[in-house]
């Protein structure tokens, strides 16, 4: 008879699995970043572009170019064309006509969680979409990372490893007893105009025991925690959106504390689709548990959004048509449809607001981009709604 132990897996074996597969995530991540560079947006708008963006004329822009208000347009010091404007230009274009949309100081930020204790469903996506997208059009966004596995820091161009201090950067400072008062100290800005980030790494994983131990004696630090966190720092953005971690556990509990509104993906088919089900319903009765010892927490909107689903796969469609029998007003009328072009702009650790050059001209990309922008003006009209200094212009848009 074999030796049972060489054909069984054991702690060294497992040791040497983890390191390989450190080796593969280094590799992936020197084909994406150069040694010691960080990383940057590279986008560039066009005169036309830009005009759309600001909302102002080609003509406006221009005069102001010419008169002084606005820098002279930079030029490739080869060709002498002009390179294009990036998006801190465009945001400095619209703070000189005024035409930002944030929000006024008397409305309420937006803290907006994906949430759905599923995993793979696409929170993160979602969220590193929406934050780019919302920037784009010139809002203060604060993207908080509450998942220890870091994806989204990893897409905001931060080796969570390395570029992160568990002891510094993330919520676990803050989450820990005697932390600091106020989140400033995790604050970061990232390459993209207009979006910040409190990053994460394994270490946050940490504050799971520690908040579950706590909770018995100290429940209300526990459960209100982060929403004190995020109360310290509201005022500085239109957004903050919040990516939990996949599971019912403490910090995705204080993220359902903290949010004052709610995106749920849920892919249209069968497991994933019973997972969100359940999902409802244990959220809605965890909610009602908290709030007798916590009181209660009231949303702007919650909203089931479909992702990842694919028009070809007769279940997904038939799943989909359910969902909208079945929420007819809390399905969002866009869906984040299944596209290869997400996972290969993942791939690569990039969004796929930031693909540039000739990838950006495939029949893929366009179709992608659709549906991102379907998303996130849906999102971007429910958000406005929520602010009471928008509602004229709501009026005038013939949205209210
Ligand atoms: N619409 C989509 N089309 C294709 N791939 C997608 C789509 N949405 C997400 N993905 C891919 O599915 C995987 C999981 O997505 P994501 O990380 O956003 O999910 P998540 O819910 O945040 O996962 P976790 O629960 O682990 O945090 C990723 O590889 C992502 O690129
Ligand atoms: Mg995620």
């Amino acid at each position: 008879m074999d030796d049972l132990s060489s054909s069984t897996i054991g702690l060294d074996e497992l040791n040497a699995l983890s390191e390989r597969s450190a080796t593969v995530i280094e590799r992936l991540r020197d084909r994406v970043y150069a040694p010691n560079t960080e990383k940057r947006l590279e986008i560039s708008f066009n005169v036309r572009s830009a005009a759309e963006m600001v909302g102002r004329s080609e003509k406006l822009i221009r005069d102001a170019e010419a008169d002084g208000r606005l820098p002279e347009p930079s030029k490739d010091p080869v060709t002498g064309r002009r390179t294009g404007y990036s998006l801190a230009q465009i945001n400095n274009m619209r703070d000189l006509f005024g035409t930002r949309p944030a929000r006024a100081d008397t409305d309420e930020p937006v803290v907006l969680a994906v949430q759905n204790f599923k995993g793979g469903v696409g929170k993160s996506t979602v969220v590193c979409h929406m934050a780019q997208f919302l920037a784009l059009k010139g809002y203060r966004v604060c993207v908080v990372d509450c998942d220890s596995q870091a994806s989204t820091t990893s897409m905001f161009g931060l080796n969570p490893d390395v570029d992160v201090n568990e002891d510094e950067d993330t919520l676990y400072p803050f989450f820990r007893h005697g932390g600091p008062q106020s989140l400033h100290y995790a604050l970061r800005a990232t390459y993209w105009p207009g979006i910040a980030l409190i990053p994460s790494n394994l270490g946050l994983y940490d504050a799971e025991y520690e908040f579950a131990a706590r909770m018995v004696r100290d429940h209300s630090f526990v459960l209100d925690r982060l929403r004190e966190g995020i109360e310290t720092i509201k005022d500085n953005f239109d957004v903050i959106l919040l990516d939990p971690p996949p599971a019912l556990g403490m910090i995705s509990l204080s993220v359902l504390r903290a949010a004052n509104a709610l995106i749920i993906p849920a892919p249209p088919n069968n497991i994933d689709f019973g997972s969100t089900a359940h999902f409802l319903k244990m959220m809605t009765a965890t909610l009602n548990e908290i709030s007798e010892v916590g009181g209660s927490r009231e949303y702007s909107f919650v909203k089931i959004l479909a992702t990842k689903m694919n028009d070809n796969k007769s279940a997904h469609v038939a799943i989909k048509r359910m969902m909208d029998a079945v929420f007819p007003s809390d399905m969002m009328q866009a869906i984040l449809k299944d596209s290869a072009e997400i996972d290969n702009a993942a791939a690569n650790l990039k969004t796929v607001y930031e693909i540039t050059g000739p990838g950006t001209r495939t029949e893929t990309h366009k179709r992608c981009r659709t549906y991102l922008d379907a998303v996130g003006r849906e999102t971007e009209i429910m958000i406005r709604k929520t602010w009471p200094s928008h509602h004229s212009d709501l009026r005038k848009e013939g949205i209210l």
